[in-house]
């Protein structure tokens, strides 16, 4: 005779119950999920009950007890990387949500390996208007991002830095979670992204992590108030996780830098390694990198991290990081030295090839460059085929666009603005049109530049603000 004890615990423990109970806003125990996490990953669950889940998170959220139960066990579905018991303390990485021309990554790596730091940046594809940071080390003939973990630890070791893409043995239920929120449309949910963030760095095995949260026209999100919630959420997560984790809010209206496109954004990384390139890419970089260092104590202020970052871009120990970088994941011993010779200017072109036509526009007034709006720029950059919203589907790596003009210069009617980088057929006078409306040209009276980073969220001022949330009740 079967036990009624048996029969609840069945009961407590079945998908459709735990849909359920997330449905009618319930908090779910520890145990519940593990055990849908643990379904997804062997294959026990129909994909119409892991959509119906995730729906009723998206709708109810989840408190910071099941955030946590779900990332542990999302970490634990794959390999939870193992290092060395000397690097305890130095193993470092960054992440952002994500903006056009964001090509940060790319010089912030091995200027974080010059300074001592063993830096293993796992990128997943993303499905980004303009590539991933993949997408982009591929544009550089021979690289290739497939490496196994023992792979990576020994690029550690011999280099310091390694972008390689997601193993498909490090978190594979994120894998399948994030295939199934991009068709029910459940990305956009704060305990989603947390997770899904957290655990592949924590199956990282970090001591301290940065994270870029952009908000702004062009980010996932638009307003400040929901990018510092996501930055709360990861920090505190982060914390519980043992990794020293800070995230800064950035702006994204403007891209960043001059280049937008996989093979155009390599090249202006290796210009920012070479002492070179925009400002406000140069600035992104020594300030993500300054607050890697003060976490781990190598700078006592943000301002001497900030110096040490600067001074590997132009000693050259950075550049010579990224060409190690570029050789250890195959790329021919040849084409990274011409890439990287320091001094004079380098045919980027000839070694990383040139998509077939140049288009440029005109500024169609006189005045002062107060905005140049990223979002119109990324369509275009997708609409050449620089990105995909399908996984899979193969991209061009040459398209993209170059920036001719910055914020607050002024320009003349009539002067080129904008170069398009394209393969057939011609921009229509649509495209055209639309590609002008990101230019804002004004007097420049009321026009000024701010730092891009408008806020910095550690664990510390969580803990401040809600001491003084609760002094003020008092
Ligand atoms: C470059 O700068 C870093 C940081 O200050 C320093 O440790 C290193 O020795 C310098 N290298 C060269 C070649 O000047």
């Amino acid at each position: 005779q079967p036990s009624p004890f048996m029969d609840t615990q069945k009961e407590e423990l079945s998908i459709p119950r735990l849909i359920r109970r997330k449905r009618d806003g319930e908090e779910l125990q520890g145990e519940e999920i593990c055990y849908f996490v643990q379904a997804v990953k062997e294959g026990t669950i129909q994909e119409s009950q892991i959509g119906a889940l995730l729906m009723a998170i998206w709708q109810h959220g989840m408190e910071q007890q099941e955030i946590l139960a779900m990332i542990k066990e999302m970490m634990v579905s794959g390999t939870v990387l193992q290092w060395p018991k000397e690097w305890c303390g130095i193993v470092v990485d960054k992440h952002s949500t994500g903006g056009v021309g964001d090509k940060v990554s790319l010089p912030l790596a091995p200027a974080l390996a010059a300074c001592g730091y063993k830096v293993p940046m796992i990128s997943g594809r993303g499905l980004a208007h303009t590539g991933g940071t993949l997408d982009k080390m591929e544009s550089v003939p021979g690289f290739n991002v497939d490496q196994s973990p023992e792979q990576i630890t020994q690029m550690l070791e011999d280099v310091g830095c390694c972008i390689v893409g997601q193993a498909d043995s490090l978190v594979p239920a994120d894998k399948i979670l994030y295939a199934i929120r991009d068709i029910t449309s459940t990305v956009d949910s704060l305990p989603l992204i947390t997770a899904s963030i957290m655990s592949k760095k924590g199956a990282e095995s970090l001591s301290a992590l940065i994270l870029d949260v952009k908000y702004g026209s062009a980010a996932l999100y638009k307003s400040i108030e929901s990018a510092r919630e996501l930055a709360h959420s990861l920090v505190r997560v982060g914390k519980h996780l043992g990794i020293c984790t800070t995230a800064v809010l950035s702006k994204m209206d403007n891209p960043i830098g001059q280049n937008i496109g996989n093979s155009l954004e390599v090249m202006e990384s290796i210009e920012c390694l070479k002492g070179r390139g925009p400002a406000d890419l140069r600035g992104l970089v020594t300030s993500l990198g300054a607050h890697l260092l003060y976490m781990c104590r190598k700078a006592d202020t943000l301002q001497s991290g900030m110096e040490q970052i600067g001074r590997v871009l132009d000693n050259g120990t950075a550049l010579l990081k990224f060409q190690a970088m570029l050789e250890a994941q195959g790329v021919q011993a040849g084409i990274a030295r011409s890439l990287c010779q320091g001094n004079g200017d380098v045919d980027y072109f000839r070694v990383m090839g040139r998509a077939q036509h140049q288009e440029e526009l005109r500024a169609e007034k006189e005045g002062v460059v107060e905005a140049i709006w990223a979002m119109p720029l990324a369509e275009m950059c997708h609409e050449l085929g620089a990105g995909r919203t399908k996984a899979g589907t193969p991209i061009n790596h040459r398209v993209g666009i170059e920036l001719l003009v910055s914020l607050g210069d002024h320009v003349q009617k009539g002067s080129p603005w904008i170069r398009v980088h394209r393969g057939f057929p011609a921009l229509t006078d649509n495209q055209k049109s639309h590609l002008q409306e990101a230019l804002v040209i004004g007097n420049g009276k009321n026009f000024t530049t701010c730092s891009r980073i408008s806020e910095v969220i550690t664990s510390e001022s969580i803990d401040n603000v809600q001491v003084n949330k609760t002094s003020e009740v008092n």
